[in-house]
């Protein structure tokens, strides 16, 4: 996807959901904080209908422009579907390691498969591009103010929530929301927590197996 392209993507959807978020907040503030008692019952009423229209709004908003941009629903990925090593037995190249920044998660595709490649060094790791609590980019969105995190500790920190996973394994070591993420995080921690993901899990991410070929990176994938 082009720089340009995304940018557009995310102020549309910026746009759209930060329009959402006033709708709910609206509908909310009617309902909690209804002034007057004598007009109560237009409150009530005004403040369901904002909160509907806001949820709906937000809701059709991932539904239309997510799949639009490449960007999935917001869905869990289950450790129970994690595809064996024995059964990666399609390579694909994946450049050269020095294309790759140290220490650094970087997004790559391969055979249409979203692929977070980590360099340690002289090794490379593979992982699942997306995170295992809700398929945002394990590397942030280029061009955006979530940027990939460095790796720390042998783990690699997902920008979005603060899921932490092992490079080499794939295991959660940390879930999502953790109040050492949230109290650096405020937008990203804990006013999502509280207002938009009701799932706090992480589940262990999918790794694929890697090899080097005459300096080439080589990535096994599923038949
Ligand atoms: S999407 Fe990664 S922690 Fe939420």
């Amino acid at each position: 996807m082009s720089p340009a392209f995304a940018f557009l993507g995310v102020s549309i959807l910026g746009t759209w959901g930060l329009a959402s978020l006033g709708l709910i907040v609206g509908g909310i503030f009617m309902l909690f904080f209804p002034g007057d008692p004598t007009t109560a019952s237009g409150h009530t009423l005004g403040g369901i209908v904002l909160l509907v229209t806001g949820l709906a709004s937000g809701g059709l908003m991932q539904l239309v422009l997510g799949p639009l941009l490449g960007i999935d629903l917001p869905t869990p990925l289950k450790a129970k579907n994690i595809v064996p090593a024995a059964r990666m037995k399609k390579w694909a190249a994946a450049g050269a390691v020095r294309d790759y920044p140290d220490g650094m998660p970087k997004e790559i595709r391969l055979r249409s498969q979203r692929v977070t490649m980590v360099r340690m060094g002289e090794t490379i790791y593979a992982l699942g591009g997306l995170c295992s609590h809700a398929r945002l980019p394990l590397s942030g969105f280029p061009g955006s103010p979530v940027k990939a995190e460095p790796v720390r500790g042998d783990c690699v920190t997902c920008p979005f929530h603060g899921a932490r996973f092992e490079v080499a394994s794939g295991k959660v070591v940390r879930q999502p929301f953790s109040s050492e993420f949230n109290n650096d995080h405020p937008f990203l921690g804990r006013l999502q927590s509280k207002l938009m993901f009701f799932n706090k899990n992480a589940e262990d991410m999918q790794t694929y197996p890697v090899r080097i070929e005459d300096g080439i990176i080589m990535v096994g994938l599923p038949k």
